[in-house]
């Protein structure tokens, strides 16, 4: 028996739910002679704004207990040498590109959906909206209202399937993915990191230049599967799980708890094999427990 591993994301049909998350892969380029880029379900880039950032002053990541932190500060070398210098590899490959974006305000946010919207071997936006929010030091997806406004102004200068990838750093995650549903959103991704922080005891100064930092990999994963879940009885668009995915059986409870695909991020770097292995692991999993395709397993939680 043959197993069906493939799910729908809005209109991307994809061949197995599991992917890259943003910011962990970069534009493939580190990737490409260590993995078969092509049995990926998808790639989501390093998020990009209009123009070029620096990020943030080093030391930008650290580890820690069963993680790391990082402040990157969203370096990117802005849409337009994207698309000339690094599109055109993840193009080549042949599953569908996920483009994250994120923007200082609304009308930047705009500008990058129609440039996008003209780019060929674009599959699929996926807003990041841990970022500032208009006018105030709260990032977009802290707030209800505000992650409506921009998923509305987007949804209406796009046809592309839309992803909205939410931070964890709230008290009522439901509510917000709601206001992304209403504004039509196709998809919601979550988590993104939590804020954190390490203090090097001898010096007494944070261990990131930034002072603060997001939390990632398997000392996030209960939190983030909890809220997935929470998310996934809340909203009817398909979720995208993440937040320590390090091997086939955490992949396969996001799956379990309501996400339609996962991405790996964090263990990228432990293991750039990892989505591979975790491909095949499904595949395992499937025939053993006779299971013939992916979906009757999504959101299929006993309680
Ligand atoms: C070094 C690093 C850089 C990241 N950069 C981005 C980014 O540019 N955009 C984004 O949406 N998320 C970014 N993330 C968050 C990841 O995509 C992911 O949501 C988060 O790390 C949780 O998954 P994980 O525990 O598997 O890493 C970054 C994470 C790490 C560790």
């Amino acid at each position: 028996m043959k197993q069906n591993l493939s799910v729908k994301i809005g209109k991307l049909r994809l061949k197995n739910p599991v992917m890259v998350a943003s910011g962990t892969f970069g534009y493939v380029e580190e990737f490409a002679s260590l993995i078969d880029l092509k049995k990926l379900g998808a790639i989501v880039t390093k998020t990009i704004t209009l123009k070029p950032k620096k990020g943030n002053p080093p030391p930008r990541t650290v580890e820690t207990a069963a993680g790391m932190l990082n402040a990157i500060g969203l370096e990117n070398p802005g849409i337009n040498v994207f698309i000339k210098e690094k599109l055109p590899l993840l193009r080549k490959i042949g599953i569908p590109i996920i483009v994250s974006i994120s923007a200082d305000n609304d009308l930047e946010f705009i500008e990058l959906t129609r440039i996008l919207n003209k780019t060929s071997g674009v599959s699929a936006i996926e807003l990041n909206l841990s970022c500032p929010n208009l006018g105030t030091s709260r990032m977009v997806s802290q707030l209800d209202k505000a992650t409506y406004r921009v998923v509305k102004a987007v949804r209406a200068a796009t046809k592309l399937t839309l992803i909205t990838k939410l931070t964890p750093n709230v008290t009522d995650i439901g509510l917000i993915a709601r206001a992304a549903t209403a504004a039509d959103t196709d998809a919601i991704s979550l988590v993104n990191t939590f804020l954190a922080m390490s203090v090097d005891k001898d010096t007494r100064c944070p261990r990131l230049a930034n002072i603060t930092g997001g939390l990632s990999g398997p000392a996030i994963k209960p939190i983030a599967l909890r809220m997935v879940w929470e998310v996934a009885r809340t909203v009817y668009v398909p979720i995208i799980g993440m937040g320590g995915i390090m091997n086939t059986e955490d992949a396969l409870e996001f799956i379990i708890a309501g996400a339609t695909a996962v991405s790996v991020g964090t263990g990228n770097f432990v293991n750039p094999k990892l989505t591979i292995e975790i491909i095949d692991g499904i595949k395992k999993h499937l025939k053993q427990k006779n299971v013939k395709d992916i979906k009757t397993l999504i959101g299929s939680i006993k309680c």
